[in-house]
């Protein structure tokens, strides 16, 4: 998993995929790893890693377990020893990962989500960004840059990225949608330069594909893949690319059967009726489609089915619980691990009907009412979360 080859010293010399050592400003923080990490792509690296408790995070949990008493407070406090992705999704909030970079063991992978798009959640509200359609130049300059510059910064350190939430997904099935016609030409771009020049040799990288609920249904399969795949392959076939993230942010059984959904009438529609499943169909069409087929999957809210009326209910669902801790030990030969992306306890979005960013689908009977912005902290959320946990926290 860490090397200092001479092969790795070579090929960050010329630049093949990253850039030239000399040109990297070192920050490698205390606590870290002693020599350069070069993670093989081709490979499971959450064999060899564990996800990483990120100190953001920590500190979100530590505030919230304050305002608790007794073992609820205790319970909460071991949330934060779970490993959890921390969310690039403002340029401002580039800001957290370096803090949050200081003093991870050796054996952990630093998981970011790169979610910042021009014309971001173009099929709903609640995560608008803030970045207008055709601010593509500021999407590379100001975001993707400045998080390469940091990751090149810490060439001692593993990183688990997930790329851009939702984006491609929903070119695939909101494209009737004005606002997802206005975005995609961004959304495709932006989403290429990201895998290019993050294409690091500290990096693995996974695409976001919705989920079963969603990419699943089986007119869906084929022209998802080929989206995901025409992108990957317009950045260049990246080495680093492993394959796609699946459920984040997301409320779906891993293994469920039969599904949460499968007495709907249009199931017979959807094979792809949990997770697993979802990626035996969707990985084949991926890798048919030139692209690796290997992902990982959120498990963090998913411990307790149950609370969507509907399959595409995706705000603040009521009912939920903290599911599966991560771990490469999924049985499933495209699953490399289960991870938790979304921090459980930020909310989905606002139930403030009087708010730019409100989406109808927060004011839903199976959403959590009432709910603060999207990724505010959201303490009652929260609290219900680790209450109906499973496994038990
Ligand atoms: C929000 C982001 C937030 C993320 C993680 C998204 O729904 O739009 O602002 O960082 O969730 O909580």
């Amino acid at each position: 998993m860490v090397s200092v080859t001479a092969a790795t010293l070579v090929a960050f010399a010329a630049g093949a995929i990253g850039a030239p050592q000399a040109l990297i400003d070192r920050r490698q923080a205390p606590g870290g790893c002693n020599s350069t990490v070069e993670l093989d792509a081709s490979t499971n690296v959450w064999q060899n890693y564990k996800l990483h408790a990120n100190s953001f995070y920590r500190s979100e949990v530590e505030a919230a377990a304050a305002e608790m008493s007794g073992d609820a407070a205790e319970a909460a406090l071991r949330v934060a020893d779970i490993g959890t992705f921390l969310w690039a999704d403002t340029i401002a909030n580039i800001a957290r990962i370096e803090p949050a970079l200081q003093g991870v063991p050796c054996d952990e992978i630093f998981g970011l989500v790169v979610y910042d798009l021009p014309g971001r959640d173009c099929a709903a509200k609640a995560s608008n960004g803030e970045l207008k359609v055709g601010e593509i130049d500021r999407y590379k300059t100001e975001f993707i840059d400045v998080i390469a510059d940091i990751i090149k910064a810490y060439p001692n350190q593993a990183f688990a990225l997930v790329i851009e939430p939702d984006s491609l997904p929903n070119l695939v099935t909101n494209i009737d949608l004005q606002s997802c016609q206005d975005s995609a030409a961004g959304y495709r771009e932006g989403v290429a330069y990201a895998l290019k020049t993050l294409n690091l040799p500290n990096v693995v990288t996974y695409i976001d594909a919705g989920h079963g609920g969603w990419l699943g249904w089986d007119e869906n399969l084929t022209p998802g893949a080929q989206e995901l795949a025409d992108v990957y392959i317009a950045a260049g076939s990246p080495s680093q690319v492993r394959g796609i993230a699946t459920n984040v942010a997301g409320w779906n059984q891993w293994d469920m059967v039969p599904g949460e959904f499968a007495d709907d009438p249009d199931a017979q529609y959807n094979q792809a009726q949990n997770e697993k499943l979802f990626l035996e169909l969707f990985s084949p069409e991926l890798e048919a489609a030139g692209m690796p087929g290997h992902a990982i999957v959120d498990t963090g809210r998913s411990g307790n089915p149950g609370g969507r009326l509907e399959w595409g209910d995706w705000c603040n669902v009521v009912d939920a619980g903290f599911g599966r801790r991560p771990s490469a030990d999924t049985g499933s030969e495209w699953a490399d691990a289960f991870v938790w992306v979304k921090p459980g306890g930020e909310s989905d979005g606002t139930s403030d009907s009087s708010a730019d960013r409100y989406d109808e689908f927060c004011g839903k009977p199976d959403a959590f009412q009432p709910s603060p912005e999207a990724g505010q902290w959201h303490q009652a959320y929260f609290e219900m979360l680790i209450e109906n946990a499973n496994p038990a926290i």
